[in-house]
């Protein structure tokens, strides 16, 4: 099978030195990416900024803003047989993105935020041949946000974690996954190195 993967965080750029982000280290999308490898999958691995070295045997993209990941995955993606969505996209970014260093001043600064755009949601009219995985991380009310997510996001099957736990999730080497299928199946995966849940994974998507 021919996974595209996503993984780690996006950066939305305030002015040349400064940007908005999020916690995300790419742990989990990188450990599918070695797991999908070491079965014998290809890998494509869409990268936002991470310390972790690139894995082995992977076509590896790295990107920086989510409008980048967007066109990356919008390139690469009729040639997947799944598309794995780890990566924790900005939701918002700066409505607009001054060339020079915003100057400090002794008064309050407001920043206009826009929605980014969403990457799973442009995808549904894509001729959709391949099977198409989100991730969920919540701080509340898990499985009702990942629901609403899986039809929202017109996903097969969402992978859902708390975040509020710094035991597991971001930036964690462990994890702990609730996962959702459109039939309404749930499944889950008990705390874990995120290397071995990312081995359950792919054996649940190579089988959906
Ligand atoms: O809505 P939320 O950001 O929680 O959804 C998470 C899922 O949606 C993840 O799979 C993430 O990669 C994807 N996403 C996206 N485009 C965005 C934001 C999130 O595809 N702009």
């Amino acid at each position: 099978m021919r996974f595209l993967i996503t993984a780690g965080p996006t950066r939305e750029l305030i002015d040349p030195v400064r940007y908005l982000s999020n916690r995300s280290s790419g742990k989990m999308g990188y450990a599918i990416a070695e797991a999908a490898l070491e079965a014998g999958h290809g890998v494509v691995l869409i990268s936002g900024p991470v310390n972790l070295d690139p894995p082995r045997g992977a076509h590896f993209i790295s990107i920086l803003t989510s409008d980048e990941m967007y066109n990356a995955v919008h390139r690469s993606v009729r040639d997947c047989d799944a598309l794995v969505m780890c990566a924790a996209v900005a939701d918002y970014k700066p409505q607009k993105f001054s060339t020079t260093k915003v100057k400090k001043r002794d008064e309050n600064l407001s920043l206009e935020l826009v929605p980014t755009r969403d990457i799973l949601g442009s995808l549904q009219n894509e001729d959709r041949h391949f099977l198409v995985v989100g991730f969920a991380a919540e701080t509340n009310d898990l499985e009702a946000n990942a629901q609403k997510k899986l039809h929202a996001k017109h996903c097969d099957i969402i992978v859902a974690n708390d975040v509020s736990n710094s035991n597991s999730g971001m930036e964690s080497d462990e994890n702990e996954v609730t996962i959702l299928f459109r039939n309404g199946e749930t499944k889950n995966i008990s705390r874990a190195p995120k290397k071995i849940i990312a081995r359950e994974l792919v054996k649940i998507f190579t089988n959906t």
